[in-house]
């Protein structure tokens, strides 16, 4: 399945995580890699619209690398949605242009599992952290895939690296929402 995968960390240089999931992206067939802040910076007005947009013409799955700083979304990556899901592409009149695309969300969190769970320390779910993310792609129509999500990731050895990066293939060869 063709699919786009579009990275944001501020902080690359410190990543682990995010460095291992991109690099085994770029190993992946049919799979283009868009990382953000490498491409520009922190400036969202540097974004080249027509061009990410057409990255995303070209796909049948989305798939969005970040790390969970303050239960958020990077700023890029929110000033991305703003800047390039525009309306009249991907909603209002004529807006359908991911309608249909299927939405994988990738992400890394510090906190344990059991935080993300209402019985834990910020009784809200994974699934609920992301609402946004969620809300914005059932909105313009995409499929939105189960969330995965790598949890208690501080400190990462190399053998927890290398089941990320094997977690995040295998996921990619599969698709959990029925075609
Ligand atoms: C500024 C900042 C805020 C963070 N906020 C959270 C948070 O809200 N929840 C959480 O579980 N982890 C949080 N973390 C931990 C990151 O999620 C973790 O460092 C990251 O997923 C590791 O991926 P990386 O190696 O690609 O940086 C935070 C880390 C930083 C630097």
């Amino acid at each position: 399945m063709k699919t786009l995968v579009i990275v944001s960390h501020p902080g690359f240089e410190q990543s682990a995580v995010t460095r291992t999931i991109k690099q085994v992206a770029e190993s992946l067939p049919d799979t283009e890699v868009r990382h953000l802040e490498e491409r520009y910076g922190d400036d969202a007005a540097r974004f080249d619209v027509t061009a990410e947009q057409a990255a995303h013409d070209a796909v049948e799955r989305i798939v969005i690398v970040f790390p969970i700083h303050w239960f958020n979304l990077t700023p890029m990556l929110k000033a991305y949605m703003n800047r390039v899901w525009t309306y009249g592409w991907a909603f209002g009149p004529g807006g359908t242009a991911l309608r249909g695309k299927r939405m994988q969300v990738v992400v890394s969190a510090g906190a344990a599992e059991a935080t993300y769970s209402h019985q834990g320390l910020i009784r809200s779910t994974m699934d609920e952290v992301l609402t946004p993310l969620k809300a914005s792609a059932l909105y313009i129509g995409m499929r939105w895939e189960p969330p995965l999500a790598f949890y208690g990731v501080m400190n990462a050895d190399a053998a927890r690296l290398a089941g990320i990066g094997q977690a995040f293939a295998q996921r990619m060869a599969d698709c959990l929402e029925p075609a």
